[in-house]
């Protein structure tokens, strides 16, 4: 926790808003944009301001050009104010609801596919599952840089709410039937991204979520007509044990050809 008050930044505009938190642009005393998220702690059940302090640590400790980057949190009253890296174009999700409401072109969903998988490769062989990949939390700025957000606070957060609280629409078959996370889920739910991605929402979406989990336990792995078929054939396995890790997705052909999304027109 570092020793930065409250006054000494100015929440200009909500950058997402969510049941547990707000996030903000923000201006700090330098006149530099950086986001805040706030979390009131009085709202959730958790008294231990360590437990989430423990969390953010592993975030502060993540340093990749795919991750969004951690400049410190502290607590202001009940509430734990979390400093990082402003991403000003928001979200891809925040594009999907906006600007491209159809879906994304192949090239541009390969792209950032990619970003996200190198993202991957170095948490996964770190140890850390994301638990949470979706749109929303892919985050690109006008350097036509892509960067996963939302680490820890949130994980450990949504982790003690019940887990029907949430979607499940992201997460992977094993996930939903013995709640044991293991790095190959991640891929399940970047898979269900690029659905996303390519549809503007992922299978189900027109589901209640305990439908829409049953179906993702019975039937079989979903996917799109047209040319993701071949990738998501690799990441959309049920069976984890045979699902392609990050580093083997990187691999293959489909990926090792798409361009990077620094290459492409900005979105
Ligand atoms: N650093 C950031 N720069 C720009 N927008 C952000 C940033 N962090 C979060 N957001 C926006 O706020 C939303 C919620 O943030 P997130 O960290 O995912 O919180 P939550 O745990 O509530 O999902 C994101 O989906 C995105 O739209
Ligand atoms: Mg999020």
């Amino acid at each position: 926790m570092d020793s930065c008050n409250s006054k000494d930044f100015k929440l200009l505009t909500i950058l997402g808003k969510t049941k547990l938190s707000t996030v903000y642009k923000a201006l700090n005393k330098n006149k530099k944009y950086l986001a805040i998220k706030i979390i009131d702690l009085k709202r959730l059940d958790l008294k231990t301001d360590e437990l989430i302090m423990r969390e953010v640590n592993i975030w502060s400790q993540l340093q990749h050009p795919n991750i969004v980057a951690y400049y410190g949190s502290f607590i202001h009253k009940t509430f734990v104010w979390i400093k990082s890296e402003y991403m000003n174009v928001n979200s891809i999700r925040h594009l999907l609801e906006n600007k491209y409401k159809t879906g994304l072109k192949y090239e541009y969903i390969l792209a950032i596919t990619k970003d996200v998988l190198i993202a991957l490769m170095y948490l996964h062989s770190n140890n850390i599952i994301h638990r949470d990949i979706k749109a929303a939390n892919i985050l690109l700025n006008s350097n036509k840089e892509i960067k996963v957000a939302d680490f820890g606070v949130s994980r450990l957060i949504k982790g003690k709410v019940s887990t029907f609280t949430g979607t499940p629409l992201w997460m992977a078959p094993e996930v939903l039937q013995n709640e044991i996370y293991d790095i190959k889920a991640d891929i399940w739910s970047l898979g269900i991204t690029v659905i996303e991605m390519k549809t503007a929402k992922p299978p189900h979406a027109e589901l209640k979520p305990l439908k829409a989990m049953i179906k993702i336990i019975t039937q079989p792995a979903p996917s799109v007509k047209g040319n993701l078929k071949t990738l998501l054939k690799m990441m959309l396995i049920k069976d984890a044990t045979k699902r392609y890790t990050a580093e083997r997705l990187l691999k293959s052909n489909i990926i090792k050809k798409a361009r990077l999304f620094k290459e492409l027109e900005e979105l």
